[in-house]
């Protein structure tokens, strides 16, 4: 699979397989997911939505199949108390910062890894601005990135603004951001543009659930004809096309294919243009 490469130097497959709501069925979809050809899995170590242990069991059976860790591209959250439910994988009264450092142990513990490729905060504990724990959570973070133990560490469902004051005023700017991606918000271009002033990569979720009117309509219909593909391949092919590192987290072997199979054509710049309005 291609790559794109981070301000750090570091490549990231250029789809990403996601790990959540599998429930009891995580081990065996990822490992479908990888020798599908996937290659970047997304998880967190958060019990309401993922199960990041079974993501572990499933690399230990693809290791023992000759598909080791380092082959594998592994990236987990760390979620804020207000996004756990009672099963913190950390004391939850303790400072921020042994929260964040007993989460990533446990991550690696459930990964079967001594590093991760990418660490990520799992939301702002608000929705405006970024106070004292964010800037807690994000220090811990960049002296985890200095360690060498995460090669990168990132931010997710992050609004423009509270990107920006974190690119201001942090030693370290996120290598990655991963949010929801509303094609009615020109696909949240003001944080993709943010990303590019940055040179930060932006991972979108939800592309398709959150724009099934725009996956369904006679306009991306009439693209996949003329590209003799499904409409659900245009959406992803638009998505790397624009810059944007997609995610899928399809239970489906054939969709697996599918989703993968999008090198073979391009979107021109007008088609490109077309899409990103469609739903505004
Ligand atoms: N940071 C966050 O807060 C956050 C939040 C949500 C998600 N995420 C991450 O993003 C990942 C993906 O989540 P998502 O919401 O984008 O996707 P998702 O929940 O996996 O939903 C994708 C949907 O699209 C369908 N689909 C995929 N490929 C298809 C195809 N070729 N043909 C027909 N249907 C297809 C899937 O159905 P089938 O299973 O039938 O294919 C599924 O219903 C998650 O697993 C997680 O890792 C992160």
């Amino acid at each position: 699979m291609h790559t794109v490469t981070t301000y750090n130097g570091i490549d990231i497959p250029a789809f990403m397989y996601g790990t959540a709501w599998k429930k009891d069925a995580t081990a065996q979809l990822v490992q479908l997911a990888v020798t599908s050809g996937f290659t970047a899995i997304d998880t967190a170590n958060q019990l309401i939505h993922y199960q990041e242990a079974l993501v572990g069991e499933a690399l230990l059976a693809l290791a023992e199949q000759g598909i080791p860790r380092n082959s594998l591209f592994l990236q987990t959250k760390f979620t804020p108390v207000n996004g756990q439910d009672h099963r913190t994988p950390y004391d939850p009264v303790a400072p921020v910062s042994s929260q964040v450092k007993q989460s990533f142990e446990s991550s690696l513990e459930h990964l079967h890894t001594d590093y991760l490729d990418s660490f990520v905060l799992h939301g702002p504990y608000s929705r405006y601005g970024l106070g004292k724990d964010d800037w807690e959570v994000w220090t811990t973070m960049e002296e985890l990135c200095n360690s060498g133990r995460t090669k990168m560490i990132g931010i997710s469902n992050v609004s423009a603004s509270q990107l920006t004051e974190l690119c201001d005023k942090a030693t370290i700017k996120p290598m990655i951001v991963q949010n929801r991606c509303y094609a009615a918000m020109a696909w949240d271009k003001e944080v993709r543009e943010n990303c590019q002033t940055h040179g930060i990569i932006y991972q979108g979720f939800s592309l398709l659930t959150a724009n099934q009117e725009v996956w369904r309509s006679s306009e991306v219909l009439d693209l996949a004809k003329q590209y003799s593909t499904g409409s659900i391949q245009i959406i992803f092919r638009y998505a790397q096309q624009i810059g944007m590192l997609p995610l899928t987290g399809t239970g489906n072997k054939q969709h697996m294919k599918e989703d993968l199979d999008i090198q073979h054509f391009s979107l021109t710049p007008d088609q490109i243009s077309m899409i990103e309005l469609l739903a505004v």
